[in-house]
């Protein structure tokens, strides 16, 4: 039979044929389905095979129409266009719209709704308040994370995620509110009063506002870097299946307001192995300090001992290909701020690394996040800010990975099921009778 697959159960000697699916490209997400696996038994009672799959190296988890990646030939396309093409020709809320909605805007679509995410750019005071109270050093990722969290206890009609009015609402405010409270939680480190949205200024212009405005009365954003980081954004906004967007789809699935569960994919991104790497790629290149300490630095890589931060990826086999478009535009940058002494370091890192056996056999290649910090360096924002320079721009892909899984009627509450390696049934053992070496 044409695209089917034909297994054997050697336990038993029956032959099973499971359909093969594909999506757009026939060589790139064939797929089976995992619950066929079910009917392949052992015997009557077998509850039937289950595909054993830790970090889900190998399992599709959705049909997705939002974004593609090729992580062999180095292409990442949101809606069928191509990254280099978006980030050079697009901006970031045209980018926005297209995740969302699977199509770019028109002249007035466009105005639109720029003008209803601009509207919602202001927080509640009282979510000024909630902000004050955490401690002057606090990690703005932890502020972001717990305010986003608390923006649910606001908006409870939000929970109404059966309605796709009441879930555009929601896009506006999140997609708005994000800058917001990643601003305002770097004005409290620092001791500085918040600075108000000024909706005149772009969304990018706004957000320099909101964290550079000391006592002029009207900041004004420098062209390059406000063109700059709307870019940063634009290859920030989607990345397919990752572990953010699975944690955004799974606690999602559950269907809470979608407050908490931008939390949850907020949390996820975090972490050092994914949005988190940016601050952790500053740290390591400060630390090697100079040219000449790269070489012991690669050994201890290749030692084990650490990782190169910004280096390697799940699904890019190749060259990332927003780390090629950040490399060229950090020239760009650095004409308007001074030459960032890490770059050199950055760019010595590389050329030694992909010429060493060690990341030619894994094909370990800069990512996104190798070159992304040293511009957020220049531009003057904080080492810990970057997870949440990140975080601003992905949100709009959490919300079009959520909106896809909402309306697709395969998903159901994501329920991984486990291999059980523990003990088998064993009687309770009274206080007395318990061994206190074991
Ligand atoms: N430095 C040194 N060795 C590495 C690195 C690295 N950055 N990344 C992978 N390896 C090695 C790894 O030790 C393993 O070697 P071996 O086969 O000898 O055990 C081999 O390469 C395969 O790696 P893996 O751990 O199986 O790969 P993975 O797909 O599980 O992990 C990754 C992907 C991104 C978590 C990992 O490459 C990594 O930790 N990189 C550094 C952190 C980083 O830059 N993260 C940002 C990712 S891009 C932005 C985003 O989307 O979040």
């Amino acid at each position: 039979m044409e695209n089917s697959l034909t297994v054997v159960d050697n336990r038993t000697g029956k032959q099973y044929n499971f359909p093969i699916m594909y999506g757009t490209y026939p060589n790139y997400g064939a797929a089976i389905r995992s619950a066929d696996l079910r009917q392949i038994k052992a015997s009557e009672d077998d509850f039937g095979l289950l595909g054993y799959d830790p970090a889900f190296l190998n399992t599709a988890s959705c049909k997705s129409k939002v974004t593609f990646i090729d992580g062999e030939r180095g292409i990442l396309r949101y809606r069928g266009y191509s990254i280099e093409d978006l980030a050079t020709k697009g901006n970031y809320l045209e980018v926005a719209y297209l995740l969302l909605h699977g199509e770019l805007p028109t002249h007035d679509q466009l105005a639109d709704w720029t003008k209803n995410i601009m509207h919602h750019v202001l927080i509640h005071e009282n979510m000024k308040k909630f902000m004050d109270g955490f401690l002057y050093d606090a990690h703005p990722m932890g502020i972001l994370v717990g305010t986003v969290a608390a923006l649910s206890t606001l908006y409870p009609e939000a929970r109404n995620i059966s309605d796709p009015m009441v879930r555009r609402m929601q896009f506006y405010r999140l997609i708005a509110k994000m800058p917001t409270i990643a601003a305002f939680a770097y004005r409290h480190s620092i001791g500085m009063p918040y600075s108000y949205p000024d909706c005149d200024l772009g969304y990018t212009g706004n957000f320099f506002n909101m964290m550079f405005k000391r006592t002029e009365l009207k900041y004004q954003p420098d062209p390059v870097l406000e063109k700059a980081l709307d870019i940063l954004f634009i290859l920030h906004a989607d990345h397919e299946q990752n572990c953010s967007a699975s944690a955004m789809r799974n606690v999602g699935s559950s269907l809470p307001d979608p407050y908490v569960s931008i939390a949850a994919a907020a949390a996820a991104l975090y972490g050092p192995l994914h949005g988190g790497a940016n601050e952790q790629v500053l740290r390591m290149l400060r630390e090697i300090g100079s040219k000449d300490k790269i070489p012991d630095y690669i050994k201890r890589v290749k030692s084990g001992e650490l990782k190169l931060m910004g280096f390697g990826h799940r699904v890019y086999k190749n060259y990332d290909p927003r780390a090629k478009i950040l490399k060229e535009m950090a020239d760009q940058v650095f004409e308007v701020t001074g030459k960032n002494e890490l770059l050199n370091i950055a760019l010595e890192l590389e050329r030694i690394a992909l010429e060493d056996d060690y990341f030619i056999k894994r094909r370990l290649y800069p990512n996104v996040d190798f070159y992304s910090g040293i511009i957020y360096q220049a531009m003057n924002f904080p080492v810990d800010m970057f997870p949440v320079l990140f975080a601003i721009p992905r949100t709009v892909g959490w919300l079009a990975q959520w909106e896809e899984m909402l309306n697709d009627p395969e998903q159901k509450i994501a329920r991984p099921r486990q291999v059980y390696t523990g003990y088998d049934c064993r009687s309770y053992v009274p206080m007395e009778e318990r061994n206190s070496k074991v």
